[in-house]
């Protein structure tokens, strides 16, 4: 599923991106935050695109390693450095580079200390700084958090002193990209410094179906408003798994609703998995707010414990299902849990 990069190919959002191009002229920090699938890449790259201002694009989930479970600072130099290189603008970051001795020629040797690496990195904004006004996109920026240099104090730095940097981040999982940023921790470098957030919601029922059909009409595909229907109600206005509803209806036909949960199920499975090996509670309570739909917090506890037919302190669920909240698996409405993503939810159901 690759973002979109131009407005044009963005269907509805036309507050967020205006509320994000505004910020880009005046804010630092830019949180654009929302569930997987729901299109923060997307309105980030179009609006971006859109601007004709000078960019450049992180992914930092691809630093990611999973083997250490780590944000190694080499490969997120890496990362910063092959964008650097596509910048339009890339002979004035080099030679502002050159002067500070930082060389873009050749990958980083591995066994370059991390506090080397994060020298460069730190270059890096130096020299972006000098471009006049630039973003830098940190996508799922959570994942700093498991980077092996702190980055937290070299980004306060960024946010204090290079006026000509926005930072925006973006995040699935929100609760713990405000952990990394510290939004409620004043020993944060970062504490009380971002300025806006922008929240992607899932389109509402009438948006969704305004998507498919539009999205049909254009292929000129006759499609059953039942179909329409059913899909509509099972994907939940998440703009990712619409797409890919609309794009297994070629092959497919009516079949593609079971078809993309399917698919979609094995997709989140890999996800799931990641993160839920790091709690033995982690499935147990996914499972008991899938099964049970909506949960109250009593009915959580008396699932997990009859699934493991022993008792666990109130404390050790009470903090586990926080932190599936702030992973964005599970949330909470009023008194009651359910689990955010109908695929993932499916995903659960059918067993891990
Ligand atoms: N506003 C939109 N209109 C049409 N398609 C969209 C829109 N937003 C996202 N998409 C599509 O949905 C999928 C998920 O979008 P993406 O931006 O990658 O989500 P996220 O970054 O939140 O995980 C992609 O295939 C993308 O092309
Ligand atoms: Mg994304």
């Amino acid at each position: 599923m690759e973002p979109k990069e131009s407005l044009q190919d963005l269907f509805d959002r036309e507050d967020e991106v205006r509320k994000l191009r505004e910020g880009l002229s005046r804010e630092r920090l830019i949180l654009v935050l929302g569930l997987r699938r729901i299109g923060k890449s997307s309105l980030v790259l179009a609006t971006l695109s859109s601007t004709g201002q000078p960019f450049v694009y992180v992914d930092v989930r691809r630093a990611y390693d999973d083997v250490s479970r780590r944000v190694p600072a080499e490969r997120l130099y890496e990362e910063l450095r092959s964008s650097l290189l596509r910048l339009s603008a890339r002979e004035r970051v080099l030679e502002a580079l050159r002067r500070m001795e930082v060389s873009l020629e050749y990958p980083v040797k591995v066994r370059v200390p991390a506090e080397e690496v994060r020298d460069s990195i730190a270059k890096a904004f130096d020299a972006l700084n000098e471009l006049g006004r630039v973003a830098v996109v940190l996508d799922e920026a959570q994942y700093l958090r498991y980077s092996t240099v702190g980055l937290r104090p070299l980004l306060a730095h960024v946010y204090d002193r290079l006026r000509n940097v926005t930072l925006i981040m973006t995040g699935s999982e929100v609760g713990l990209l405000h952990d990394f940023i510290g939004i409620d921790d004043p020993s944060s470098p970062l504490y009380g410094r971002y300025g806006l957030t922008i929240e992607l919601r899932p389109f509402d029922e009438e948006r969704s179906r305004q998507f498919l059909m539009r999205g049909f009409e254009e292929l000129e595909v006759k499609v059953n408003e039942g179909v329409i229907g059913r899909a509509v109600e099972e994907l939940d206005g998440i703009v990712g798994w619409l797409v890919y509803f609309g794009r297994l209806y070629l092959e497919k036909g009516a079949d593609a609703i079971d078809e993309v949960k399917e698919m979609g199920a094995r997709l989140v499975k890999r996800e799931l998995e990641e993160a839920l090996s790091r709690s033995p509670y982690y499935a147990h309570i996914m499972r008991a707010v899938a099964t049970l739909g909506r949960a109250r917090w009593r009915n959580v506890v008396d699932y997990v414990t009859a699934q493991l037919g022993r008792r666990v302190t109130n404390a050790t669920i009470a903090r586990d299902l926080r932190n599936l909240v702030k992973m964005g698996f599970i949330e909470k409405v009023n008194d009651e849990y359910r689990v955010a993503d109908p695929i993932v939810r499916y995903a659960v159901l059918k067993g891990l």
